[in-house]
């Protein structure tokens, strides 16, 4: 995060206080100011001082306390706050807040921002959906405060079931994706696909290629902090469902092709970062093949140019494609952008040091349809996706 944030983390009392220090700390690795404000119940689970010190500052827990600050701040931390999450929410606090009650420094905080406001619930199963706090979460809702779906799992009464606070990953990465205020992709629909396909040769044996899916996973994930209602077409990767992005798993070349046309009238920038294979077996084997003492070979024919089909279809999508290349890069990238008819080209080398599949960064040129080449320092696939989308927004101005 280039320019400073502010979050004020607001603690209640339960179990998991001791996971929202995990909260935290991430933020604090993206460069976010955090404030802390704990109820005096969460104090009997963990000390402040935890959280003084992952935060950096002081923490908020009783309104009256010497010195008497209170009275500006629970103004000026509502002030402050870019974003404001209740981490873990309790019963308690989900209830006071739906019923106009402020009595202590994190309930008048919350009714005094103008902040976005989001609760992570964490509680006894009975408790979550019990209606009287399911329907306290519904009018939340529907006055703009949003909820982070608590869990199933084992709670830590013993009981099975909804109430285990959400994974602190997703947490702060839907904190982070709030943070961002610039919307310029608000009300665009943007269709992404990422990672490898296979062929599969019989039913246990298959190729691919060394695709991790980082760069289409922090694409899609940019185009949704920045307003957009993304679609993530995604090969088989290690990565997790990112928040709020509607994800349809693939595993060929043909369903990722079906997919991708399915959503391809519908979409108003396609991002195909998806490293497809373009050959397929010419004959898929039922059975598993037995293994015999000469040679195997395996006769490969083409499959979907899915990009190509695009470009020929095209009628107002921007359409983004990819071209990892270990040799001529501009030169064939560009081949690329006509041959697909496409509006802009992501070109790297993938024999560069601090570039290609598997790492968290990369170092690429992005040509536009005039054939504009606009090249990238090593950075990281976030920053990759950043930039994109300001060429893009850009243009569209
Ligand atoms: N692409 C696609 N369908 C394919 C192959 C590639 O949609 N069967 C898309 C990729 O998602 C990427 C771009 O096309 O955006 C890459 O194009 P290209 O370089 O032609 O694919 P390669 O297979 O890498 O081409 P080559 O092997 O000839 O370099």
């Amino acid at each position: 995060m280039s320019e400073s944030k502010t979050v004020v983390i607001g603690v209640c009392g339960g179990i998991a206080v001791y996971k929202a220090l995990d909260v935290i700390s991430r933020l604090k690795k993206q460069n976010v100011n955090v404030h802390v404000i704990m109820t005096k119940s969460a104090t009997e689970f963990v000390t402040p001082l935890s959280f003084q010190s992952l935060s950096q500052n002081m923490v908020v827990t009783d309104m009256f306390a010497e010195p008497k600050a209170w009275e500006i701040q629970h103004i000026s931390l509502a002030k402050k706050a870019d974003v404001m999450a209740i981490i873990p929410a309790t019963a308690n606090i989900i209830g006071k807040v739906a019923n106009g009650i402020a009595d202590d420094m994190l309930s008048t905080t919350i009714m005094a921002t103008h902040a976005k406001v989001i609760f992570a619930p964490a509680m006894n199963t009975n408790m979550y959906n019990n209606p009287i706090v399911q329907s306290n979460i519904s009018k939340l809702k529907e006055f703009g405060y949003d909820f982070i779906c608590p869990a199933s799992g084992r709670l830590a009464c013993g009981d099975v079931g909804d109430g285990k606070l959400q994974e602190t990953d997703i947490i702060a990465e839907q904190i982070l994706s709030a943070l961002n205020s610039n919307k310029d992709l608000q009300g665009k629909k943007v269709l992404v696909t990422a990672g490898p396909t296979i062929s599969k040769i019989d039913p246990v044996r298959y190729i691919t290629n060394g695709s991790s899916g980082k760069t289409g996973y922090a694409i899609a994930k940019e185009a949704r902090d920045r307003g957009a209602k993304v679609t993530l077409i995604s090969g088989p990767t290690n990565l997790k469902k990112p928040v709020g992005i509607e994800v349809i798993n693939i595993e060929t070349n043909e369903e990722m092709h079906e997919s991708v046309m399915k959503h391809f009238d519908d979409s108003d920038i396609v991002v195909k970062s998806a490293a497809v294979a373009d050959y397929k077996i010419k004959c898929y084997s039922n059975e598993k093949i037995k293994k015999n003492d000469g040679a195997l070979n395996l006769e490969f024919i083409r499959d979907n140019d899915i990009l190509k089909e695009l470009g020929s279809l095209k009628k107002n999508q921007i359409l983004v494609g990819f071209a990892a290349e270990s040799h001529n890069l501009i030169e064939n990238a560009k081949g690329k952008l006509d041959k697909k008819n496409l509006d802009y080209i992501v070109a790297n080398n993938i024999t560069e040091s601090g570039a290609g599949f598997r790492c968290d960064t990369n170092k690429v040129s992005i040509i536009k349809r005039d054939k504009t080449v606009i090249p990238l320092e090593v950075m990281t696939k976030k920053k990759v996706a950043e930039k994109l989308f300001d060429i893009i927004n850009e243009d569209i101005k």
